[in-house]
């Protein structure tokens, strides 16, 4: 029986969809740094009847009634974030990432206030204040970037915190893989008096599992999205010091945003579950050893890998120096042989963002899949045969067989068709 009973009936074209990307990510293998693939039970708890609840305002102080199970599960979900994270405030009404930085921003800054953050192509994110987004348009961006080395300087980091005086320090990133030192962000923010935020986005999962140092500690808000290696569904989460804690959440509602999607906080709260099971432990760390022999491999296939190497989930690799082919043929190539992987600029990167000189490549979603070192060896040297020999469709042929029966051994639903 199929258990997509009523959609198969109502809805054809939209079934067959879902079928093709069930079989899309059975079939491939998934190394987007932001991707993961939910468990079973976070899947239904999206497809729950929370969906049709209207829940605008807090656990407690609603706008609606009916809010006796809606008050319990974001309840449950802030009560686990902070056993998780051991944060003083959380607020897990964020609809994704991109919100809950905006919701940040708006909280503690006025139109015109200016943010110290990462670089874009030195690997900050989008939100960060890129001039294309609306967070540019409203507050004044000032960037730091690595040295050549991959590190980051920090004395130059408070150079120019001394000379700019910027309202907020901002770390975090969506393509860097070195470990920060929280410690010294938070002193730099400390000496100019401005207000620490870091966004834990890619990494929460890494930090929620212990294979890395937990930044909470250190910054005055902490912003994530829930899905990358946290692995639960899409959204945001917002974490602070008590003295933020009522600002936050106003910036949030009424601010920002109107009612939360209480089906995505039902299911949240079943991943935060997972979270602080020891099975997850494991699975951070299987993540680091995974992307560290990912880095091992490639660089012994001659590729050259960004920073220096990797301390978290995912490897940055010049593909265009180092194996002449652009970041945009590299991905194309891929996809071929059923790898997804994106593009990615490099610091200071020569070419176009749309086909820059590099690629990103992350393992949660393979390790999720019960992934080991055995298994990222191999897929190290498919990605080497795809990118050397890719004019040659014969091989990209060849390998994408291989890949596939990689992927037969490591279903990921064993129940939905
Ligand atoms: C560091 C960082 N912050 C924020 C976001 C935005 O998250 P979302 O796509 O959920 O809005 C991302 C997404 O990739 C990210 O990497």
């Amino acid at each position: 029986m199929s258990y997509f009973l009523n959609l198969k009936k109502q809805d054809p074209r939209v079934y067959k969809s879902v079928l093709g990307e069930i079989k899309r990510q059975q079939e491939g293998l998934e190394m987007i740094a932001s991707e993961n693939y939910v468990s079973a039970a976070v899947l239904e708890a999206l497809g729950t009847v929370f969906t049709n609840k209207y829940s605008e305002g807090y656990p407690g102080k609603r706008y609606y009634g009916g809010q006796e199970f809606t008050d319990v599960i974001e309840e449950l979900a802030i009560k686990r974030a902070k056993k998780l994270f051991g944060a003083e405030h959380i607020n897990v009404q964020p609809l994704s990432g991109a919100p809950a930085n905006m919701i940040a921003y708006s909280a503690v800054l006025k139109p015109g206030d200016k943010i110290l953050g990462m670089d874009l192509s030195h690997g900050g994110h989008l939100t960060h204040g890129h001039p294309v987004t609306l967070s540019a348009k409203i507050y004044n961006f000032i960037r730091y970037k690595t040295t050549p080395d991959g590190k980051i300087n920090y004395k130059e980091l408070e150079k120019i915190a001394i000379k700019e005086k910027p309202k907020m320090i901002l770390a975090g990133f969506s393509a860097y893989t070195r470990q920060l030192d929280y410690k010294k962000f938070s002193a730099i923010a400390k000496k100019v008096r401005a207000i620490s935020m870091i966004d834990i986005a890619h990494i929460a999962g890494l930090i929620a599992g212990k294979a890395i140092p937990n930044p909470v500690p250190y910054f005055d808000i902490v912003t994530t999205t829930t899905h990358k290696t946290l692995r639960g569904p899409r959204g945001g989460m917002i974490m602070c010091k008590k003295g933020f804690a009522k600002a936050i959440d106003k910036a949030a509602f009424p601010g920002f945003q109107g009612g939360p999607h209480m089906n995505n906080i039902a299911a949240l709260s079943v991943a935060l579950g997972e979270a602080l099971e020891p099975s997850f432990k494991k699975y951070a760390k299987q993540i680091i050893k995974n992307a560290k022999i990912l880095e091992q491999e490639l660089r012994k296939y001659g590729f050259k890998i960004m920073f220096g190497g990797t301390d978290n989930h995912m490897v940055l690799l010049n593909v265009f120096s180092s194996k002449g082919v652009t970041g945009k043929e590299a991905e194309v190539v891929l996809d071929k042989i059923g790898i997804t992987i994106n593009k990615n600029m490099i610091p200071d990167d020569p070419r176009h963002p749309m086909d820059p000189s590099g690629i990103r490549i992350g393992v949660p979603a393979a390790t999720t899949r019960g992934m080991k070192e055995k298994e990222i060896k191999l897929i190290a040297q498919y990605i080497n045969d795809a990118i050397s020999n890719h004019k040659n469709n014969k091989t990209l042929k060849q390998v994408n067989k291989e890949v596939k029966k990689l992927c037969k051994k490591f279903p990921i639903y064993k129940n939905l068709k």
